[in-house]
């Protein structure tokens, strides 16, 4: 199939006088074309300066990958008249784009994580559907396929099962409408490997039973299962280990979206499909690295993963308080500036008042730098983007394993709405987050926490930060603590 794609026979080739001819080889050229774009798209989504560019490249190839499909299904319309396909797809295109861009629209950047996760859910139900729809009205080349096709039916819709339900839960988790806690069934990981050796099982007996009414029961079975299985490895995850879920759904959609190619018999479909698979396999392993996490023990669902104590970081403390107009006068006393943005500066939408301080204090001579950790915020790079929107130079911004051996020359740190992130609690065996690696503040002479109140963040560990000798709490909104701060800094000025 992908064979014929790349080398198509010399006959054809010269054959252009059957019908359908230019339609074929426009199409394929068509997804050449896209394909290359999906590559360099992903090429220039890499790094801050060419993301814009990228994106451009992926919504090109999109758009082209769109037209060809169109046009091949008009030109292969099985019977009922191009007029009625056409507007067939024109409708369900009507009501895809139409939900995709209300939800777009109205999506907070805090909340991308869940629509990403209800996105893979959808990747996984079509896999679903088509292999079902593959099974029940098999075209001439899957016939021709025979054990092989039932094969990529089988291994498409469990692949897609596992997706949807996986992709479910953590929609519900990210969303706050499950608890993120990890569901710690006994003996989970033995489920987990018996739920994959009784599918392995029900593959052969579904391939055997060919197109028999027995075939049925395997077939549903494993639906049943896999739906199951995807529930329960994304619910054994929690707290910290969710970035590394989505990315790792992302994958899982990668190749749902691949299996569903094969049951097509669409070759764009393979190609893009195992581009999301792949990457996504590679966000999660360098999400797993920077969290210092087994990636393994993640994708299978926490597997091997110790239960913690809970026991550390639960001390409480005395802390500080301090306002803005000392913050200030902290500030201009300083000769070097850290910021460690988090979750939070994106609730508060702060960083326009953050790059305006960042502004004033460097026309006062300061040195600011921002410190970024790998999971700050709530999806890969957040911080990046939101602190891009605001026109901080990209100079100034480094990452953790950049700055983390800085912080015992850093005058004052700025911490604004993190807090697992620059968690020391990680540092101490049987913590929840024990492992992670955190930006060590703590370092610093002077740190400045911007929250609301003194609750926990995202994992739920208490954090002993708040209750250090060289830590100062700023109550209030971010956005209005970093206002109040431009403002007494320029007056002092
Ligand atoms: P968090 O640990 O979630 O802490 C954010 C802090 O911001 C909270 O303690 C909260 O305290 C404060 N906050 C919220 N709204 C605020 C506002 N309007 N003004 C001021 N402060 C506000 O954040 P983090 O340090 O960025 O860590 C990220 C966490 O999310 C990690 O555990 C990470 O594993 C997880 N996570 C990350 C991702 C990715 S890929 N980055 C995806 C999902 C989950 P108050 O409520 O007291 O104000």
């Amino acid at each position: 199939m992908l064979s014929s794609f790349v080398f198509p026979a010399v006959g054809d080739l010269m054959d252009w006088s059957q019908p359908g001819y230019w339609t074929s080889h426009v199409v394929t050229l068509s997804y050449i074309v896209a394909a290359v774009l999906f590559i360099l798209s992903l090429r220039g989504l890499s790094s801050h300066e060419s993301s814009r560019q990228g994106n451009n490249l992926g919504m090109i190839g999109m758009g082209i990958a769109l037209a060809a499909t169109i046009l091949a299904a008009l030109s292969n319309g099985p019977g009922r008249g191009v007029l009625v396909t056409a507007l067939l797809i024109a409708v369900a295109m009507l009501i895809g784009a139409s939900i995709g861009i209300w939800k777009a629209a109205k999506v907070e950047m805090t909340g991308m994580p869940e629509l990403i996760a209800l996105l893979h859910s959808f990747v996984g139900l079509a896999a679903v559907l088509v292999g079902y729809n593959s099974y029940l009205a098999p075209d001439v080349q899957a016939v021709a396929l025979g054990g092989f096709h039932l094969g990529e039916v089988f291994l498409g819709v469990f692949i897609g099962a596992v997706t949807l339900t996986g992709s479910i839960v953590a929609y519900l988790k990210l969303s706050g409408k499950m608890s993120g806690a990890p569901l710690m069934l006994p003996g989970r990981n033995n489920l987990n490997m018996a739920a994959i050796g009784v599918t392995i099982a029900l593959m052969a007996w579904f391939i055997a039973a060919g197109h028999s009414a027995w075939a049925w029961i395997p077939f549903i079975l494993m639906t049943i299962i896999a739906l199951a299985l995807g529930f329960h490895l994304v619910a054994a995850i929690g707290g910290g280990d969710m970035p590394v879920v989505v990315s790792m759904l992302n994958s899982y959609s990668g190749w749902a979206a691949a299996a569903a190619g094969f049951m097509l018999n669409n070759d764009l479909l393979i190609i893009t499909g195992a581009l999301v698979g792949s990457s996504g396999a590679f966000l999660s392993y360098i999400m797993c690295r920077a969290m210092n996490r087994s990636f393994i023990s993640v994708i299978l669902g926490g597997f091997g993963t110790a239960e913690s104590t809970g026991a550390s970081g639960d001390e409480d403390g005395e802390h500080q308080e301090i306002n803005a107009e000392q913050v200030a006068a902290m500030l201009a006393g300083s000769r070097r500036v850290m910021i460690t943005p988090g979750y939070g500066m994106a609730v508060a939408q702060a960083q326009y008042p953050v790059a305006e301080l960042t502004n004033a204090l460097r026309d006062m001579g300061v040195e600011v730098e921002f410190g970024v950790h790998p999971v700050a915020g709530r999806l890969p790079g957040h911080m990046n983007v939101l602190l891009a929107e605001a026109k901080v130079p990209y100079d100034i911004v480094k990452e953790m394993d950049e700055v983390n051996d800085d912080f015992e020359d850093i005058d004052t740190v700025l911490v604004i709405g993190a807090n697992d992130t620059v968690n020391p609690a990680a540092e101490e065996p049987g913590s929840p987050i024990a492992g992670m690696p955190v930006l060590k503040v703590w370092e610093a002479k002077n740190v400045i926490v911007f929250k609301r109140s003194m609750a926990t963040g995202y994992a739920g560990v208490q954090n002993p930060l708040f209750f250090k000798e060289n830590t100062h709490m700023l109550f209030g909104d971010a956005k209005a603590s970093v206002d109040n701060i431009v403002s007494a800094v320029r007056q002092n000025a």
